[in-house]
C-alpha cells in the first residue's frame, strides 16, 4: 500500500474573495475542483489511500468526498486549529496505516504538475533518503527560496528569496510535493503550528539527515494566485498541462445545462460553469467562469475569473480581473489590471471606465 497527504487547510488569502465560500483547493479548475486532478493523479501513480489534512473550510471537503468515488481511499484529517505545513502532516500522519520506515508523498494543495511521483518515490528508496523534495527550475527565481543541491542531489541548502544578483546561487525551487519517510514525519513536534520549509526542512539539514532533491523539468505552476489559476484552468482545458480528470481538451469546456448565444465566442481555454447564461456577441476568452454566473450581451471577459452566481451586464469589458461569487456588475463596466471585486457586491451601471479607452 503506498500512501499520501495532500495538504489542503490553507486559507487561500492570495485568491480572495474567491476563497470567501470555497477553500483553495475545492475552486473548480477546468470543470472540477482541483483537489480532484490531484487525487487522481495520486491513484495513477499507484497511491491507493490519501488523507486530505483539512482545516479553513473542512466542510466542504468532507461534503464533497462524501459524494464521490475517485478510485481510492480517501481519509479526511481536520485540525481545530490551523496547524501549518508541518503540524498538519504529523496531524495527518495519526491517520496513516504504513511503517516508520515506508514512504509517504506530500502534496500541497495548489500545485499543477506532472512530475513522475513513482519516480520520485524510486529515487527516495534507492537513496535511503529521509526526505526527498521535488525541485523545478524558473525562469526568474527572484520571487522564490532557492534549494541548490550537489552533483549526486543532496540538498545543500534551503535559502530565503534572492535580494541581490549574487544571492541567486541556482535556479531550482521547491516544488511542493515530497517523500517523507514514515518516522521523520513522527519526528515533527506535535499539537502546535510547524512550518516544514521554515522549521523541519532547516533542522534536518543541520543534523546532516539524507534530504535529496529530484529536479523534473516537467509542467510546473502553483496556482495560488489569480492569474496563475486562470492559466493553470487554460493549460488544462488546450491539454498544455496533464490531468487523468481531463479526458478531452479542446479550445473551450462548457458544463450542463449551459445558455449560450450562437454568436457568443468561447475561446482560448476557457471553462464555462454549470448553468451559465451568456448573452450574444460576447466574448469569454481564457478565463474561468463558475456555476449559475449570467454574462449578458457585447461583453468581453479575457482572462479572469468569474464567481459563481455573478452577473455580468451587457457591454461590460473585463480583463485580468476577479469578480466574488454573486457580485452584480451593472452594464457598461469595465475592469482591468487586477481588479477584484467582492463577493456580493452590487456596481451600478458605467461606474468604472478607463480614459485610455474611448
Ligand atoms: P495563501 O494564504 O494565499 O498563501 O495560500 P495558502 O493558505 O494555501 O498557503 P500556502 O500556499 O503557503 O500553503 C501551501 C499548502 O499548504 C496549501 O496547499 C495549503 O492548503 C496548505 N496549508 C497551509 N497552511 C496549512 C495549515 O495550517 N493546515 C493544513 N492542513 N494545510 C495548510
Amino acid at each position: 500500500m503506498r500512501e499520501a497527504i495532500l495538504l489542503v487547510g490553507g486559507q487561500g488569502t492570495r485568491l480572495r474573495p474567491l476563497t470567501i465560500n470555497t477553500p483553495k483547493p475545492m475552486l473548480p479548475v477546468a470543470g472540477v475542483p482541483f483537489t480532484v486532478h490531484q487525487i487522481m493523479r495520486a491513484r495513477d501513480a499507484g497511491i491507493t489511500r490519501i488523507v486530505l489534512a483539512t482545516s479553513y473550510r473542512a466542510d466542504v471537503f468532507a461534503s464533497f468526498i462524501a459524494d464521490s468515488d475517485l478510485g481510492i481511499e480517501v481519509v479526511i484529517a481536520t485540525e481545530e486549529v490551523p496547524l501549518g505545513t508541518g503540524g498538519a502532516i504529523r496531524f495527518a500522519s495519526g491517520f496513516l496505516t504504513g511503517d516508520s520506515e515506508d514512504p509517504v508523498v506530500i502534496f500541497n494543495g495548489d500545485v499543477l504538475t506532472g512530475v513522475d511521483i513513482d519516480a520520485l518515490i524510486t529515487s527516495h528508496e534507492s537513496h535511503c533518503a529521509d526526505v526527498t523534495l521535488y525541485l523545478t527550475r524558473v525562469a526568474d527565481p527572484r520571487a522564490y527560496g532557492l534549494v541548490p543541491t550537489s552533483p549526486e542531489g543532496r540538498v545543500l541548502q534551503f535559502l530565503e528569496k534572492p535580494q541581490t544578483p549574487e544571492e541567486i546561487v541556482t535556479d531550482q525551487i521547491n516544488a511542493g510535493c515530497y517523500v517523507f519517510t514514515r518516522s521523520v514525519i513522527d519526528s515533527i513536534p506535535e499539537g502546535r503550528p510547524v512550518s516544514v520549509e521554515r522549521e523541519i526542512f532547516p533542522v534536518l539539514l543541520a543534523a546532516d539527515r539524507a534530504v535529496m532533491g529530484v529536479v523534473d523539468s516537467g509542467y510546473w505552476l502553483d496556482l495560488g494566485q489569480p492569474m496563475d489559476f486562470v492559466a493553470g484552468s487554460v493549460d488544462l482545458v488546450l491539454g498544455n498541462a496533464p490531468s487523468p480528470a481531463v479526458t478531452s481538451p479542446g479550445e473551450s469546456l462548457i458544463l450542463t445545462g449551459t445558455t449560450i448565444e450562437a454568436s457568443a465566442n468561447i475561446c482560448g481555454g476557457t471553462t464555462i460553469g454549470k448553468g451559465t447564461k451568456v448573452g450574444s456577441n460576447s466574448e469569454v476568452r481564457a478565463s474561468v467562469v463558475f456555476d449559475s454566473a449570467s454574462i449578458g450581451s457585447n461583453v468581453s471577459i479575457t482572462n479572469s475569473i468569474i464567481g459563481q452566481g455573478a452577473m455580468i451586464g451587457d457591454s461590460c469589458v473585463i480583463a485580468d480581473s476577479v469578480v466574488g461569487d454573486f457580485a452584480q456588475i451593472g452594464a457598461g463596466n469595465e475592469l482591468r489590471n487586477g481588479a477584484r471585486v467582492w463577493v456580493n457586491a452590487e456596481l451600478d451601471e458605467l461606474v468604472v471606465r478607463f480614459s485610455s479607452d474611448k
